[in-house]
């Protein structure tokens, strides 16, 4: 294929292949090692966010629930002991901040039919159950946007049961709330649902998209200069003194013996031009010889 081209053409499309690959190449590896980073970077907003939450539960649990139920031991009063409460109540707060931040806690069979579980989140729960994972980390669609996702499972412990046992058991307040219809029959050592944060990483991978934009066209301005450049440099130092070699030697061959072979570089050029130039020579003394 390159045997017909000029050597112009020629360099010109070995630049452009070197061209196609190095880009492809470098936007590939860019946008292998800005995602790598997203993920990083989404990775650690989750664990904040999720640290803060369950934290927050800790001090319900702790601090708060035990005096609520020392000071006013009939009373329901699920803001100040139900931890899952006031984490999705927390979560809702958060969300008027950073719409796109969504922690959830998920259930197949939840009090609240907000948590119920969607296809995603039963899945995770069903490995959870399988003890196959202890916790699920990846990106996921929702809602047509992508999200990085971490999810670790929720075991009933002995602290559970006495709401989510039988809705006899539970707190009438609290049945009456949420019905009887699902959130109850918890086995102690059951897992009965997921913590998930969604953070999304479409905003962080946008970002990422721009930037090897911006790569991308640097790079195709500079090649597109490199390539101006070595175009001269080929037109000025191989295309016009062969052409000018030819010219002359065609000149030559037609009997003008008065032509030259000049060249004012210090090459491969010259080299062929002081061939050319003892051909002459030779041809001009055999050409003489023959004459007399
Ligand atoms: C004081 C009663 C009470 C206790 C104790 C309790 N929960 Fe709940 N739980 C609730 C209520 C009320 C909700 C519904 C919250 C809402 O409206 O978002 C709930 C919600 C949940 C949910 C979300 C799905 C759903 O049912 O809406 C899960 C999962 C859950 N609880 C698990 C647990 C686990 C695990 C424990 C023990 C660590 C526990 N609960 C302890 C009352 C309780």
């Amino acid at each position: 294929m390159f045997r017909n081209m000029t050597i112009r053409k020629r360099i010109m499309a070995i630049l452009a292949i070197v061209y196609v690959v190095s880009l492809s190449l470098a936007v590939g590896g860019g946008y292998y090692v800005l995602r790598q980073d997203t993920i990083r970077e989404s990775l650690e907003k989750t664990e904040i966010f999720s640290a803060a939450m369950s934290s927050s539960a800790k001090y319900l649990t702790s601090a708060i629930r035990p005096k609520v139920q020392e000071y006013l031991p009939d009373t329901y009063f699920p803001e100040a002991t139900v931890g899952i409460f006031m984490l999705t109540t927390i979560a809702k707060t958060v969300q008027e901040q950073y719409p796109e931040y969504i922690y959830r806690i998920a259930s197949p069979n939840p009090l609240n039919p907000e948590n119920l579980a969607d296809a995603f989140e039963e899945k995770v729960i069903k490995s959870f159950e399988a003890g196959e994972i202890d916790s699920w980390r990846g990106f996921v669609q929702r809602e047509g946007k992508e999200f990085y996702a971490v999810a670790t499972p929720m075991v009933a412990g002995q602290n559970c049961i006495w709401c989510h046992d039988t809705p006899e058991a539970a707190h009438p307040k609290m049945v009456e709330q949420y019905g009887t219809r699902s959130g109850y029959g918890y086995a102690l050592g059951d897992v009965v649902g997921t913590r998930v944060v969604y953070v999304p990483t479409e905003v962080a991978l946008q970002q990422a998209k721009k930037k090897l934009g911006y790569f991308a066209g640097g790079f195709s301005l500079f090649f597109l200069l490199a390539l101006i450049a070595v175009d001269r440099i080929i037109i000025s130092s191989v295309v016009r003194p062969i052409e000018k070699i030819v010219e002359v030697a065609t000149d030559i061959s037609r009997g003008k013996m008065d032509r030259e072979f000049e060249v004012n570089t210090n090459d491969e050029i010259r080299a062929l031009a002081d061939a050319f130039k003892r051909m002459k020579v030779s041809l001009a003394k055999a050409m003489d010889i023959l004459r007399r």
